[in-house]
Formats: structure tokens, C-alpha cells, sequence
């Protein structure tokens, strides 16, 4: 089978090692990719938003699975443009999409259907007076989160009330994060220890990667600005098996039964971004696709063929499929260009 694989980061790199090594992978399309994926398939230079000429290239490629590495195709309904071509594709349709790329969405999903999160309410520039009453009730530290995607941004965590106050106001007021501020969820502060973890599902069975965790601070020892993640580790040592199972019960049974009651079809990654309160798992946010670097980490730990898996979501056959991980610890290091997070030469 042709595949093809949409991003060009180290996730997608990861991705592409791994697919390529598929009996199952006749040629592997990456778009665009990068110097590392030209390893192991063929580079397509396109915008991964550019719908006309995905689909062109799908025909001329004879392209039998989709698999989309970021989450900015799926918001903008990549896969909605797909769904006439009758091929696979890894990644939900844009209202799945929305479990990320809206957290009042997925804040009010959550509540809909009782799984555990931070207690939060939704404010706009209308209602801000009421915004600030409630930060006021609140206690350090406060955190605060424009509603749309802001490139990992979009999140302050702010240890005195003037300062929430005043990323508050510039996130509804003064457009921080353009429109994806137009929305503010003010939310609890959750104390624990976070872990990320992965689920494929194809809307109703589903199978569970190994867990892992980022370190998001750019310096060394968890020093420093905060950027999309320096490195990561699989196994999670605190991600005990009864820890586990109580995020399967309490958070992505429920979550898989809320996108089904909703009527929301949903064929791809899940990723929950949790934290380990005193061995309660809170959900702080889903992702509908793979972490970076997570997966770099994660993919090596995988002994099933990746193909096989996708192949039997999209023939919605995951409920008897069984992820065998490898025991062995995985780490993955991030190489960054100096300067890095703020201004740096590539
Ligand atoms: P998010 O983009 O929602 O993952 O938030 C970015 C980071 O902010 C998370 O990885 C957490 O470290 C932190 N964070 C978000 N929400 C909370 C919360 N309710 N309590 C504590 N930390 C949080
Ligand atoms: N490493 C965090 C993310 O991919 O969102």
C-alpha cells in the first residue's frame, strides 16, 4: 500500500521510520517532511493545508492511508475534504478536532460527561467584569488559557492576582492570540506531576501506547522558558498500572463513549495530557495527534507493525488488537538551535 504521511518535524520523522519498516508499505509519501524523513520515503514539497493538491497527489500516488502528524490540518477539516475519497486516514474530522483546538469545547465535553479536570468557567470580551470577579475568588496560582490553538502558547500560569489580571485583559482585550483568545478559559490550578498518554482509537475500540513524559523547560535540570518540549521518557515510572487503569475507566472509556453519544466519529490518536494528582488522573488538555517529542520516545517501545494497527482502526477493528511494548526505557533529546525558544537562526 502507498502511504502518506503529512508534517515535517521530528514526530513525523519518527513516524516515518517506523511506517517504513512495514511489510505492509509498498512507497511512503512524506509531506513536506524534512532532511531526516528523506531517509526512509519520498519528500513532497506542499503545504499540509493545501487541500487541491493533497488530493491530486492521493490520485496520481495512488495513495491508500493518510496519516496526519499535526494538529493544524485536522482543525482547518482536512480529513472533512478527504471523506469523499473512501481511503483511510489516522486523524479525526474537524469536530473531533475540536477536543484541541477549543478548550472551552473540551472543557464543557468534559463536564458533559463527568470526567475529572480542573474546575473552570469560559469568559469574552462581553462578559470580562464577571471574569474578574471569579479570578478574584480564585487563589494562586491562576491559570489561564485562550480558548483556539496559539502554537503551544496559549497558556499563562500567573502566581499574583495583578498579573492574571493583566494576561487576562490582553488575551480579551488586546487580542493576544488573535481569535483564538476570543474565548478565556480561567480554570483551577491542579498541584501534581504530569504524564502524557497515548490512545489510538477508531471511535469505539481502541489500544493504548506506552505512556511518556515531556520536559518542556529549555535548560538544562528543568531550568528555564518553557518551549513545545526538549525531550521526553518512556516508561513514565509513577504511571503505575493501577494509575492506568483509572485513566481508562475514568477518562478514555468515557471520552470515547462521549464522542459516540455526540455522534462525533473520531479515527486517529487521542492524546491526554494528565496530571497525576496524588494518583488521581486530572485531564489538563486533549491533543488529537501525537506529541513531539513524545513520539520519538514512544515509537521505539512499539513491537506491532504501526501499518497493521492503522489499517485495522480505519476498518474500525481495534477492539481485538493488543499494542506488545518493548520494556527496554526510551529517550528522547531534543538539538535545538541557540536561542532558542525566542529568536534563533536555523
Ligand atoms: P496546556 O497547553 O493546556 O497543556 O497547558 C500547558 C501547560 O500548563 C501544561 O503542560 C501544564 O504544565 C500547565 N497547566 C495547564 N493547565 C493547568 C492546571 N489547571 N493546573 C496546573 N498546571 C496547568
Ligand atoms: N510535547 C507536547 C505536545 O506535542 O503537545
Amino acid at each position: 500500500m502507498n502511504i502518506l504521511l503529512l508534517g515535517g518535524g521530528g514526530r513525523e520523522c519518527a513516524l516515518a521510520w517506523t511506517i517504513s519498516r512495514s511489510p505492509l508499505c509498498s512507497s511512503l509519501y512524506i509531506a513536506p517532511g524534512n532532511p531526516g524523513t528523506a531517509a526512509y520515503g519520498k519528500n513532497i514539497a506542499l503545504k499540509e493545508t493545501d487541500i487541491g493538491v493533497i488530493r491530486k497527489m492521493i490520485a496520481d500516488k495512488q495513495i491508500g492511508l493518510v496519516v496526519v502528524g499535526p494538529e493544524a490540518p485536522l482543525a482547518a477539516g482536512l480529513v472533512d475534504q478527504l471523506s469523499d475519497l473512501g481511503i483511510g486516514i489516522i486523524g479525526p474530522a474537524r469536530a473531533g478536532a475540536m477536543l484541541e483546538s477549543s478548550k472551552d469545547f473540551a472543557k464543557a465535553f468534559m463536564h458533559r460527561h463527568n470526567i475529572p479536570t480542573a474546575a473552570y468557567q469560559t469568559f469574552t470580551a462581553e462578559n470580562i467584569d464577571k471574569g474578574f470577579r471569579f479570578l478574584r475568588k480564585l487563589s494562586p496560582p491562576y491559570v489561564i488559557k485562550a480558548d483556539g490553538l496559539a502554537a503551544g502558547k496559549g497558556v499563562a500560569i500567573c502566581h499574583d492576582l495583578s498579573e492574571a489580571e493583566n494576561e487576562f485583559r490582553a488575551m480579551l482585550l488586546d487580542k493576544k492570540f488573535g481569535q483564538s483568545s476570543a474565548k478565556v478559559v480561567v480554570e483551577e490550578f491542579l498541584e501534581g506531576i504530569e504524564l502524557s498518554v497515548f490512545v489510538l482509537t477508531d471511535g469505539s475500540g481502541y489500544v493504548l501506547f506506552p505512556e511518556a513524559k515531556d520536559y518542556k523547560r529549555i535548560g538544562d535540570n528543568d531550568q528555564g522558558p518553557n518551549t513545545g518540549g526538549m525531550g521526553a521518557v518512556s516508561p513514565v515510572p509513577f504511571a503505575s498500572k493501577c494509575f492506568i487503569q483509572k485513566v481508562e475507566e475514568r477518562i478514555i472509556r468515557p471520552t470515547i463513549n462521549g464522542l459516540q453519544e455526540e455522534k462525533i466519529p473520531y479515527c486517529g490518536y487521542l492524546f491526554l495530557g494528565l496530571m497525576n494528582c496524588q494518583g488521581e488522573p486530572f485531564v489538563i488538555e486533549y491533543n488529537v495527534r501525537l506529541g513531539d517529542p513524545e513520539t520519538e520516545a514512544i515509537l521505539p517501545r512499539v513491537r506491532n507493525d504501526l501499518v497493521e494497527l492503522f489499517l485495522m482502526a480505519t476498518e474500525k477493528k481495534l477492539a481485538i488488537a493488543r499494542v506488545e511494548t518493548d520494556p527496554r526505557h526510551s529517550v528522547a533529546v531534543v538539538m535545538a538551535s541557540g536561542g532558542y525558544p525566542s529568536s534563533f537562526q536555523t
